[in-house]
């Protein structure tokens, strides 16, 4: 039995946010029923197709282990089909634009009068105030949420970062609250509004930077960035810091052997303080363990630049996995930098279910990343995303409990995507 079985969420989700946390929801063991517009589904089933005619990787890629229903919501069928999926399920997670489902008929009030225990998970750009009507993607949110500005290089152009912290970090996010929702309502009996704003999520994920912001306030300088080692000014907010660390322990990207002609041959080197001893013998510089300048901490902030080097000139000898198992051996913690590439073809990461080859009717094998989160007693078993409307007799007859008139009544009205044979 998986963790969440028994729990049926109505996945009124599009593009990255919201379909990132059912997918979740649904690998924990939800039924999730994915509610699509008729004929189109989810926008991202048509961008950057790689196949004509067929569901994008963006598509297939965040919608693992989901049901598919066509709903024309805004038709009197369509609107019926879906008050029945409301009185069903447990949780509705949504995240169209500011208003959308308030302009459906289907914004909270309305969900909560048509069932009392539903929890309702919504994803929006802004929380109040005044953005709060605006629509917001994934490199809006990390600008306004603090992230643009503290990535990338103190002289160079705010960077976005190709995590997609805006969406699926909000997703994430509002999987928790829903979560937490659930096990409320086992005490109260009643369902809730769980609201997660894009801003907030990225904020809340640049929160080092925020501690920074007020380091910087009462001591003028950062110690730990590179500009303060080469005695360059601060300013009055928190810098871009290129690839310094985030934390206490100094951290920089290395070049390793190849790195002329592979831009991945890189490793990220931190000179954490339990490990000091052990990179003075890893670059056979055993008298940086006595020196004053380099023996702690606060010696060796002053003078990172120097240091940094003295180790990228030993790591260039090297190929960045030859510096990860030497480094390692000295209980040094480093990174190097792998390439999608390399990550796909890793197969570690296949064995531990992190990356999947899966079937698809349409688009034969493709690779996805699986599930991150491990359970000892709720296995993942990763499937393939639903075709558009795949499950809508499905879910009109086992869910809904329509007899066999009452679908076909409720298909010839055309609110539910084009007849098909039932499945
Ligand atoms: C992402 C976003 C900018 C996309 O905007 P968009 O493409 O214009 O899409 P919208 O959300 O405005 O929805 C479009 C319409 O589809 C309608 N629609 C959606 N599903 C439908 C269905 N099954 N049947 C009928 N209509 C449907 C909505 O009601 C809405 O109509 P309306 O504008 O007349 O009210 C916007 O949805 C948004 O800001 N969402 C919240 C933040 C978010 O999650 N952003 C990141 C997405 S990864």
């Amino acid at each position: 039995m998986a963790a969440l079985s028994g729990l049926r969420i109505l996945d009124f989700t599009h593009i990255q946010s919201g379909p990132f946390c059912t997918q979740h929801l649904a690998w924990l063991g939800a039924d999730v029923i994915k509610v699509e517009r008729p004929g189109i589904g989810d926008m991202t089933r048509s961008q950057l197709r790689d196949i004509p005619d067929v569901d994008s990787l963006y598509f297939t890629m965040l919608n693992h282990n989901k049901r598919s229903i066509e709903i024309d919501t805004k038709s009197e069928t369509g609107r019926a089909v879906l008050t029945r999926l409301i009185e069903e399920c447990d949780v509705l997670v949504e995240n169209y634009a500011p208003g959308a489902m308030d302009r459906m008929g289907f914004g909270w009030a309305a969900c909560h009068a048509i069932n009392p225990r539903l929890i309702m998970g919504s994803v929006k750009g802004f929380g109040p105030g005044p953005y709060e009507d605006c629509k917001v993607y994934e490199n809006v949110a990390q600008c306004v949420g603090g992230s643009a500005a503290t990535t990338g290089f103190a002289d160079g152009v705010p960077l976005v970062t190709a995590a997609q912290i805006g969406d699926a970090g909000t997703g994430m996010h509002l999987a928790l609250g829903i979560l937490a929702a659930v096990i409320q309502r086992e005490t109260t009996g009643k369902g809730q509004l769980v609201e997660v704003a894009m801003q907030d999520a990225v904020l809340n994920l640049c929160r080092v930077k925020m501690r920074d912001q007020q380091r910087l306030e009462r001591l003028g300088k950062l110690p730990e960035y590179s500009q303060a080692s080469r005695g360059e000014p601060f300013g009055d907010t928190t810098p871009r810091a290129g690839n310094d660390s985030g934390g206490g322990q100094p951290g920089r990207t290395l070049k390793c052997a190849g790195w002329e002609d592979d831009p991945n041959a890189y490793i990220y080197f931190v000179i954490q303080t339990a490990a000091w001893e052990g990179v003075c013998d890893l670059i056979e510089r055993p008298e940086w363990k006595t020196d004053p300048t380099t023996a702690t901490i606060e010696a060796r902030v002053q003078r990172l630049d120097e240091i940094f080097a003295t180790i990228e000139s030993w790591t260039m000898q090297r190929s960045k996995f030859e510096v990860m198992e030497k480094a390692n051996g000295h209980k040094i913690p480093v990174g190097p930098v792998l390439s999608m590439k390399e990550l796909a073809e890793e197969p570690s990461l296949y064995e531990s279910g992190t990356m999947v080859r899966l079937p698809h009717p349409e688009r034969g094998e493709y690779r996805s990343v699986g599930c991150a989160i491990k359970m000892g007693d709720s296995h993942v078993d990763v499937e393939r995303s639903p075709l558009l409307g795949e499950h809508t007799q499905e879910i009109l007859r086992d869910v809904l409990g329509y007899s066999d008139a009452d679908a076909a009544l409720a298909t010839a009205s055309g609110a539910l995507g084009k007849e098909r044979a039932a499945n």
